[in-house]
């Protein structure tokens, strides 16, 4: 058995999860990493090309091929004695309707993991998302989102995820009132992540990819009429950092446990998102330039205008402060994307 830690990690073949297990192998090489991923948004080539980038070795890591419903989660926390799980695994698709399909993978998949971790006293960390917001208040006032503005979510997959929270909350307490303590369970809620991994997501990857995308094949970037909407756009290293300090794994030993924001904390806009995409390719503000359109009154009814996380919570509970500036992220990973043959 390993000297070092084993972690968990469910959604490791997927984009932030492939990231994730490359920083725990960079942070601890001899480390035993456990992948729980049932392969359907995710893909084998997303864990070796992050292994790739992060100039380690090749995985060597245990796979489970497994949906994180099938699996006996005491069990594997009693076999496996993992420092901590990281759950990510989710249906990522915002756009899936399927709302008794969303819930039961999304939300009741994680009832026997928060069970056998508070149980076995197993760190666990878990990915929430901007989505629990929907159009809070702050949205039309242009200013970050605080933790107390989530619970109204415009789409069942943010409902999945704001139910996530609902029993990480419920749960913790009930262990509080037992034990008198507070279980190591943290909720993060990652707001729009951009960066390299990203690119087997289709319709699903980030913006700075899709204007990527666009841009590359010759086609002028299509925005909303006028481009203004903003969103919180993340950088993917940022997002595993913070991911990691929720463990302890980051500078802070002990960070609080609760339900955090995961932003750049910077409202950024497609219009200048698009501005930084053409400039990281070499392109000039009259090559291919932004074609807006009028947004569908069906879209218009939910869409999120602007999003942005306020990070006060984030910098105090977990020790966590972003570092990398979100434009000066999307044109360097587009001058990324441009110089390499494939899409990363
Ligand atoms: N990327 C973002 O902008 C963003 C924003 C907010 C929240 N999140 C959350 O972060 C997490 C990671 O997202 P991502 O962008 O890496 O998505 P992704 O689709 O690339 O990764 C999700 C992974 O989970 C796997 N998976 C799905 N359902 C599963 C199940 N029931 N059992 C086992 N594996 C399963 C998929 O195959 C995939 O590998 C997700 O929980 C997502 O909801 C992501």
């Amino acid at each position: 058995m390993s000297q070092l830690p084993t972690y968990i990690v469910t959604g490791g073949a997927g984009f932030v999860g492939s990231n994730l297990i490359a920083s725990i192998y960079k942070r601890e090489p001899g480390a035993r990493v456990i992948v729980i991923d049932d392969f359907s948004s995710g893909s084998f080539a997303n864990i070796v090309e992050a292994h790739a980038r992060a100039r380690l070795p090749p995985f060597s890591g245990e796979m489970l091929a497994s949906s994180c419903d099938e699996i006996d989660w005491d069990s594997l926390l009693e076999e496996s004695a993992p420092l901590a799980v990281f759950h990510l695994a989710a249906i990522t698709d915002t756009t899936v309707v399927d709302e008794r399909r969303m819930i039961e993978q999304n939300t009741e998949s994680f009832r026997p993991i928060l069970g056998a971790c508070l149980q076995s006293a197993t760190r666990l960390v878990y990915a929430s998302s901007a989505a629990t917001y929907g159009t809070p208040p702050q949205a039309a006032e242009r200013t970050p989102f605080p933790l107390e503005a989530a619970g109204r979510p415009n789409n069942v997959y943010g409902f999945s995820k704001w139910l996530m929270e609902c029993e990480h909350h419920a749960a913790s307490e009930a262990h509080r009132q037992d034990s008198g303590q507070s279980p190591w369970v943290v909720g993060l809620r990652y707001f729009n992540v951009f960066g390299p991994g990203e690119s087997r997501k289709g319709k699903m990857a980030s913006m700075a990819h899709q204007l990527f995308t666009q841009i590359r094949s010759g086609q002028r970037p299509r925005l909303f009429k006028d481009g203004l909407q903003a969103r919180d756009q993340v950088h993917v290293d940022d997002v595993v950092a913070c991911t990691m300090c929720a463990a302890g794994l980051g500078e802070r030993k002990r960070p609080s446990p609760g339900v955090f924001n995961v932003g750049s904390g910077r409202a950024t806009t497609f219009l200048d998102m698009a501005e930084r995409v053409r400039s990281g390719l070499g392109l000039s503000r009259d090559d291919l330039p932004v074609e807006f359109y009028e947004m569908p009154a069906s879209v218009r009814a939910f869409y999120q205008d602007y999003t942005c996380a306020d990070l006060t919570e984030t910098d105090s509970g977990l020790g966590f402060v972003p570092r990398i500036d979100p434009l000066e992220g999307i044109e360097a990973y587009a001058r990324a994307l441009g110089a390499s043959q494939r899409c990363v």
